[in-house]
């Protein structure tokens, strides 16, 4: 049998990364990496240094180029579908020749975060069982989602309630009054349509590393700000991955910032 690790490593900072994660990251003996090329590569320094800090034996970095997406947005939901899956099976295709070579290793794949949101490592694994004889662990990693909340100290439902986690591309479409809503994937804070509904943002940027940036306050007060900042970093950064959760302002105790604050 082929061994796979799928190891949730953690939003970025090799301190998020959890004990199961050392003891998996250290059975591995290559770890297959999708290398997206551009600013993109920072993710991939990030994955090395995290090895670098918790593997104490010998492991490989294999890189795979990452096939080319065409541009998401503007395509509609059935292009978009389609799109992902053609690009899934180009990905699946190039780690199947990887691993076919030498069957008798453990490959890793390190996941940014946890498997579980927004990452298609295990639908990939799927695939690959189909033609292959595979056994597949998978090692949860602390998700952007869970340290947004963490940083800000809120949790991300009311009493028994539900929230809903959704992409920026989907926000306006899936947002209802009342829900507390947290949104992941968005490059063009779609929330700036959603002034006026009396809401709360809870926001960060590379969340866990050393250029974390946290923002918090009523929507209609910080957008424009928040805008700002946002485009800074991407300039000053090259690339920004954010996380927001959004509430409504009836939800905020009154001991917590109803004003503004932002935090660097
Ligand atoms: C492809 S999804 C992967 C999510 C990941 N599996 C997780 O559990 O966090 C990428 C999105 O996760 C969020 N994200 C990941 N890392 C982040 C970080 N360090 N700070 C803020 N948001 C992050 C952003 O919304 C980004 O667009």
């Amino acid at each position: 049998m082929i061994s796979i690790k799928v190891i949730g490593i953690g939003p970025g900072g090799a301190d998020q990364v959890t004990q199961a994660a050392v003891t998996a990251l250290n059975k591995v003996d290559v770890f297959l990496v999708a290398d997206k090329g551009g600013r993109k590569r920072d993710l991939v320094a990030a994955r090395q240094e995290i090895c670098d800090r918790w593997i104490t034996g010998d492991h490989r970095f294999v890189e795979v180029p990452d096939p080319v997406r065409g541009p998401d947005a503007e395509r509609d939901a059935a292009a978009y579908g389609q799109g992902v899956a053609d690009w899934h099976r180009a990905r699946t295709e190039r780690y199947r020749a990887i691993i076919e070579a030498d069957p008798r290793l453990t490959y890793g794949f390190l996941v940014w975060g946890d498997p579980a949101f927004y990452d298609s490592t295990l639908r990939i694994v799927d695939a690959l069982a189909v033609e292959l004889p595979i056994t597949c662990d998978v090692i949860p990693g602390i998700s952007a989602i869970q340290l947004l909340a963490a940083r800000h100290r809120v949790p991300l439902n009311r009493v028994g309630q539900p929230f809903l986690i959704t992409t920026g591309r989907r926000l306006l479409e899936d947002f209802r009054a009342g829900l507390d809503v947290v949104v992941m994937l968005d490059g063009h804070l779609a929330c700036r349509e959603l002034t006026g509904r009396d809401l709360e943002i809870c926001w960060g940027a590379y969340l866990g590393d050393a250029r974390e940036v946290l923002v918090r306050g009523p929507l209609d007060e910080v957008i424009a700000e928040l805008i700002t900042t946002r485009a800074d970093l991407r300039q000053l950064h090259g690339w920004v991955m954010d996380t927001y959760l959004l509430r409504p302002l009836s939800a905020t105790p009154t001991h917590s910032s109803r004003s503004p604050s932002t935090s660097r």
